[in-house]
């Protein structure tokens, strides 16, 4: 039975299955795309709403110091991941990369992981839209009923309408196709970076060094409450839960890692790269260094701006302009978060909608949903089934419950990537690998540390949800994916054939 769970698909039928022309995606981006595409991912909730959250809350103006750790955590990974998508250039992620190296089981459990990381992580980035949407609403001088803005309506009900509007608009959008939406992303990914330049530009000019007084403020006990609130790892070791500090740091480093979540998804559309085996490493590693610079850069800036203990947890770049009398800058700000905030959520549902593709194409789900849409080329069955499902879900539930959940699903999956490159290494040491991995098997294992060091940051509760999701998957794989997988078909015919003479092997 082990050896049935631990089947691995060999990575040239990875390849060779993305050629069947009804399930083969349009190869059509480019390097540059891809770094685009990154940068439209990466920058978004993350930097322009919990920097102010984590500073206020964890880590003071050290939030920054809380960006480096949490970027080189993600740049470890980005190494891995790298080696992966251009060793196997189809469509799935870690989830397809998983299928090559470690086989049939974790690779469901990562892909069962990813769909629920990008599906929250959505909802996230929409609702933190719809605050940037209402807030320039409010300026004009409309108002959304309180019942239809969010979800503590006046009577205790409310639904997101523009959370889940936008959802639903995006999903038209990538149902028609991935050139259209590459073409809409360039031009708000320019959007965005421009204004995340002005916060740091403009903002060098407002800085008090007063401000950084204390860099990092002391630690502070956290009144007594629901332990599982509590980083699981100040549990393990029986300590007294607190704030800020060194360890306040690496608390805020595990949240505001959310804003690192993005350059994996590069790698989901290997399949729809031109050349993947160049373009990948340069699309995800090029990307993740430009995020990086800017977000230490705002951060630094932000917390010079304003006392940490001021800042605004719902819109701080924005406010911080506010509260140094420079209401203009606050208003463009808040303009271009709302634009910029659209193209990640937009390329987050495409990652998404990927992962869930590419296992039904293995026959983990069922194969109805892998058919490409004969004239967009787009996986429309499940682009629109989840979309509808994210908008039902972005209209009811709050950011701050689902973003460390999201932040844990993304960790587990690095760790297993991590792990991937040193079993592929070993059990397919010819493959062509046109980005390798440097100081094999020593950075794969820093960076399995390093991601499970950010898990252990994050709370109890979290590890808790994120467990009892895993389980439903597991049940899931046992009572559909096991017996239906195209893997499983394959290699049973291939015995059957075997054992009949006068057959040619077909395998
Ligand atoms: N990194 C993305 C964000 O911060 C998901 O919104």
């Amino acid at each position: 039975m082990s050896s049935t769970l631990f089947r691995t698909k060999k990575v040239e039928q990875s390849i060779l299955d993305t050629e069947e022309p009804e399930h083969a995606l349009k190869k059509s981006l480019s390097a540059l795309d891809l770094t685009v595409f990154g940068v439209g991912v990466i920058i978004g909730t993350g930097i322009f709403v919990l920097t102010g959250t984590v500073a206020k809350n964890n880590a003071g103006p050290a939030v920054a110091l809380a960006f480096v750790a949490a970027g080189v955590a993600c740049a470890l990974a980005a190494l891995c991941y790298a080696e992966f998508a251009s060793t196997v250039p189809v469509a799935g992620s870690a989830y397809t990369f998983s299928y090559a190296s470690l086989g049939e089981l974790p690779a469901w459990i990562i892909g069962w992981d990813l769909v629920l990381e990008f599906a929250l992580g959505t909802a996230v980035v929409a609702v933190g839209w719809s605050g940037y949407i209402a807030s320039l609403l409010d300026n004009a001088g409309w108002h959304l009923p309180a019942a239809l803005s969010g979800r503590e309506g006046a009577d205790g009900f409310g639904f997101d309408i523009l959370a889940a509007a936008l959802v639903l608009v995006l999903t038209a959008i990538l149902v028609v196709g991935t050139k259209l939406s590459a073409r809409v992303t360039s031009v708000v990914v320019a959007i965005k970076v421009t204004v995340v330049l002005t916060v740091i530009v403009a903002g060098a000019f407002l800085i008090d060094g007063k401000n950084y007084d204390p860099f990092v403020p002391k630690a502070q006990p956290v009144p007594a409450g629901d332990s599982l609130q509590s980083p699981l790892i100040q549990l393990m070791f029986g300590w007294a839960p607190s704030n800020f500090g060194v360890m306040g740091i690496f608390t805020a480093a595990s949240v505001v890692f959310f804003a690192f979540i993005g350059f994996d998804v590069v790698a989901t559309a290997a399949e729809e790269t031109k050349n993947p085996q160049r373009d990948m490493p340069r699309g995800i590693i090029g990307s993740l260094i430009i995020c990086t610079v800017l977000y230490v850069a705002v951060s630094i800036v932000v917390t010079g701006m304003q006392h940490y203990t001021e800042l605004s947890v719902s819109a701080p770049l924005a406010d911080a302009f506010k509260a140094t009398g420079h209401p203009w800058f606050a208003g463009f700000i808040s303009f271009g978060a709302a634009v910029g905030l659209t193209t990640v959520c937009m390329i987050l549902l495409l990652g998404q909608t990927r992962v869930f593709f590419a296992m039904s194409r293995d026959g983990l789900l069922p194969r109805f949903f892998s058919h490409v849409h004969p004239r967009f080329k787009t996986p429309h069955r499940p682009t629109i089934l989840l979309g509808v499902l994210i908008a039902i879900l972005a209209g009811f539930t709050s950011l701050s419950e689902l973003a460390e959940l999201v932040n844990i699903g993304t960790l587990f999956a690095f760790v297993v990537v991590a792990i991937g490159v040193i079993i592929l290494r070993r059990s397919r040491p010819d493959l062509p690998r046109s980005f390798r991995t440097p100081w094999v098997p020593f950075l794969p294992i820093l960076s399995v540390c390093a991601s499970l060091w950010l898990m252990l940051n994050l709370p109890a509760e979290t590890w808790l949800r994120f467990g009892i999701w895993m389980v439903v998957g597991f049940f899931v794989y046992f009572l559909y994916g096991r017996s239906h997988s195209l893997l499983g078909r394959r290699q049973a015919a291939s015995a059957d054939e075997a054992h009949e003479p006068g057959r040619g092997d077909t395998a």
